[in-house]
């Protein structure tokens, strides 16, 4: 397989029936590892700045929750929970006009992801309420246990079945490097045949390696730990989230200019 990268990500026929198939035969593993898709350099500046030099206040708006959280025009978000040591970013593509490499990163791994799933790349990349779109999110995990709980998604046990697509893959995109910035489980990941592996360990992950793996299989991570001087676990993922109306402040505001515009078009 030719060098794939955040440079270089459009995949031939013959790459992607391989890669599908290590995904989504019943036999392989349910993943694909891209080694080395962020060179040094980049993986670098992006530890750099998410958790050494960004003041999230500054550029982030306080995450208020899923419900009603992601609408078009939204704000970036960060959520931060000082018991677990766990802060996570949410960029939207529009929203994230501060640090536009992640931008491009995230935007080389949708187009990446698009291609293995057979979809569109831009159906997720706008915000149409009442429809999903991917917002890129930055998660540094310190310490904590059952930090996720063993979970699939988009499987056939989804509760409204139009959230059901068993051709899903996620992708993660590892910043740090397991014993060295962290320690316990890391990501673990149960396999088509239903092993389960401790990823970064199992696949001798580096920092800049991108996993793509396939969303409804059981994913979890059990226990992570770091002192004051690691820097923790640092990942990316790229789910895709339901886009709702605007809140309602918003939506008031949206009111008052057109009462305006309307007024302004009598008048003048
Ligand atoms: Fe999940």
């Amino acid at each position: 397989m030719n060098s794939v990268n955040h440079k270089n990500f459009c995949l031939t026929k013959d790459e992607i029936w391989h890669i599908r198939e290590k995904i989504y035969h019943s036999q392989h593993d349910g993943y694909f590892v891209f080694r080395g898709f962020l060179d040094a350099r980049i993986t670098d500046h992006l530890i750099n700045y998410w958790v050494k030099l960004l003041d999230p206040p500054s550029t982030h708006k306080l995450f208020p929750g899923k419900k009603n959280a992601f609408h078009p025009n939204c704000p970036s978000y960060y959520a931060q929970n000082k018991k677990n040591d766990l802060k996570v970013f949410y960029n939207p593509l529009w929203s994230n006009r501060h640090e536009i490499v992640s931008n491009e990163v995230a935007f080389s791994i949708i187009q990446l992801r698009a291609q293995i799933e057979g979809k569109a790349f831009t159906r997720e990349i706008i915000p149409v309420v009442g429809q999903r779109c991917v917002i890129p999110r930055l998660i540094i995990t310190k310490n904590g246990k059952n930090i996720l709980m063993p979970h699939s998604d988009y499987s056939l046990d989804e509760p409204d079945s139009k959230n059901i697509d068993l051709a899903r893959v996620q992708a993660t995109l590892f910043l740090s490097e397991i014993d060295q910035d962290y320690s316990g489980s890391g990501f673990i990941f149960t396999k088509n045949n239903g092993q389960k592996i401790e990823c970064e360990r199992a696949l001798k992950i580096k920092p800049g390696d991108l996993l793509v793996w396939r969303y409804n299989n059981v994913h979890e991570i059990s226990d992570i730990s770091s002192s004051s001087d690691q820097i923790g676990f640092v990942r990316m993922l790229f789910p895709p989230e339901s886009i709702t109306r605007s809140n309602g402040l918003g939506n008031f505001l949206d009111m008052g200019k057109n009462i305006l515009r309307k007024c302004k078009r009598k008048f003048l």
